[in-house]
């Protein structure tokens, strides 16, 4: 079993880069393919309701990002505020939470809501907002494209960066009149690091706490490097760049399926493969996670990760064409992010786990390592060391190991 995980694990990035080229190819004809078969994606419980059957007020707002992307934000006032019927502007400190790759805001209340962070916060004074990232199920507006248009999926994690985080954050100043702290799983950290060490947004956030932080990913594994060192990636990078990456449509799901049934390969858990072996998952949660995520992402998001990997440094998204660098970028490479150049006075908070195979820790440490002229007294770093990646966002006992270091170095950047 442990020698057919490991096979698993060394075959994620061939899974994934198959997984892109298939929706790729299907996508081109997606018309014939897929009429349209958003069924399971459009769900429309909206977070709202979840919140509510929590017995927590909630509220939602749409904010359209600088290239015309509608997104949704959610908010839970601080709890106790919640009888007043009011949404108090002024008087308690916002938090956004902004979710990871495949996820969207539904991920900060999988857990109970004992267990969750968004609603720990709200008790514990704080005004939540939730982030969701375009592309994503309530986020799928635009101002003049649709999702079915190859246009809307051309972006990655930059665009992220550059449009959808200051958008948000910029919103929830605006409507608090306060900075904010800031948490994010994930993809969620690498946009928010590459922000700051453009010294964006420093001037509206308080503070902020990275769970799996990704930043580097040179070392995620041994047979990814192998394979995205391939120029094979680049070859594929003009015509994988405008799609969406959707792992619910369903001849996908198939196409999971057959790699699983090949010789060597054994499925039988698929979160492991994907995320590292999570200690402390709750079967229910779990289900409702599935039920909820994956989310959609644009395969570029992918292919510019590949590309980091392949590269190991952090870079923007690589259009493997002198000219089209030169007309995105003025120069013939895609520029780098300097992670040393983050403001050394910025609270962070950095937690990551020793079973996490996307946030590995030689990665970590490379981050680290670029962290070590930050103020010492304004860097906080914690390590668990049987937690992977979904650990961190519904993990049982995530309250305890993670959640209320998190309230605490909150109350502390006051
Ligand atoms: C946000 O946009 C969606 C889709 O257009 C719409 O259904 C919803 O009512 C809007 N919500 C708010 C609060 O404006
Ligand atoms: C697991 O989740 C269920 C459903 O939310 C909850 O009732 C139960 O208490 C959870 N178990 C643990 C150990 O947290
Ligand atoms: C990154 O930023 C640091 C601090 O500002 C600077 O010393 C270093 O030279 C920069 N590195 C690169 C490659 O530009």
């Amino acid at each position: 079993m442990a020698a057919a995980a490991a096979v698993v694990w060394r075959m994620l990035p061939l899974l994934i880069l198959s997984l892109a080229l298939l929706i790729t190819i299907t996508n081109r004809r997606r018309s014939e393919l897929f009429p349209a078969n958003y069924a399971t994606l459009a769900t429309t419980d909206g977070l709202c309701s979840t919140v509510e059957a929590h017995g927590y007020q909630c509220q939602e707002y749409n904010v359209t990002t600088g290239d015309g992307y509608v997104l949704r934000v959610h908010r839970i006032p601080a709890a106790g505020l919640r009888d007043q019927g009011q949404f108090s502007s002024k008087t308690n400190q916002p938090v956004l939470l902004q979710h990871g790759i495949l996820m969207d805001g539904m991920s900060w209340l999988l857990a109970p809501p004992q267990q969750s962070l968004a609603i720990i916060l709200a008790e514990n004074g704080f005004d939540v907002w939730i982030a969701n990232s375009r592309g994503t199920r309530w986020s799928r507006g635009h101002t003049s494209l649709s999702p079915d248009q190859p246009e809307y999926w051309a972006w990655s994690w930059d665009q992220l960066a550059q449009y959808d985080l200051p958008t948000v954050v910029n919103f929830v100043h605006e409507v608090t009149g306060q900075k904010l702290h800031y948490v994010g799983h994930s993809l969620g950290t690498l946009i928010a690091l590459a922000s700051f060490s453009e010294h964006k947004l420093v001037e509206k956030v308080r503070s902020a706490a990275l769970l799996c932080p990704i930043a580097y990913l040179g070392h995620i594994t041994t047979i990814l490097g192998q394979v995205a060192a391939n120029s094979f990636i680049g070859e594929m990078t003009g015509w994988l760049g405008v799609v969406e990456f959707n792992p619910k449509i369903e001849a996908v799901d198939n196409f999971i399926k057959a790699i699983c049934r090949q010789p060597g390969i054994d499925c039988y858990d698929l979160m492991p493969a994907f995320t590292g072996k999570n200690c402390c998952l709750n079967a229910s949660t779990v289900e409702l996670f599935l039920q909820n995520e994956p989310q959609p992402t644009s395969t570029r998001n992918f292919v510019h990760l590949a590309q980091m990997i392949r590269g190991g440094d952090i870079t923007m998204y690589d259009y493997s064409s002198v000219n089209e660098n030169m007309k995105h970028y003025g120069q013939k490479e895609p520029p780098a992010y300097n992670m040393s150049n983050i403001p050394s006075d910025l609270p962070l908070f950095l937690i990551y786990g020793g079973q996490d195979v996307l946030s590995d820790i030689f990665d970590l440490h490379l981050l680290l390592d670029s962290l070590k002229f930050h103020q010492k007294d304004k860097l906080t770093v914690h390590y668990i060391h049987n937690y992977a990646h979904v650990d961190f966002i519904m993990g049982i006992n995530a309250k305890q190991l993670v959640y209320d270091h998190v309230v605490a170095f909150f109350m502390r950047q006051q």
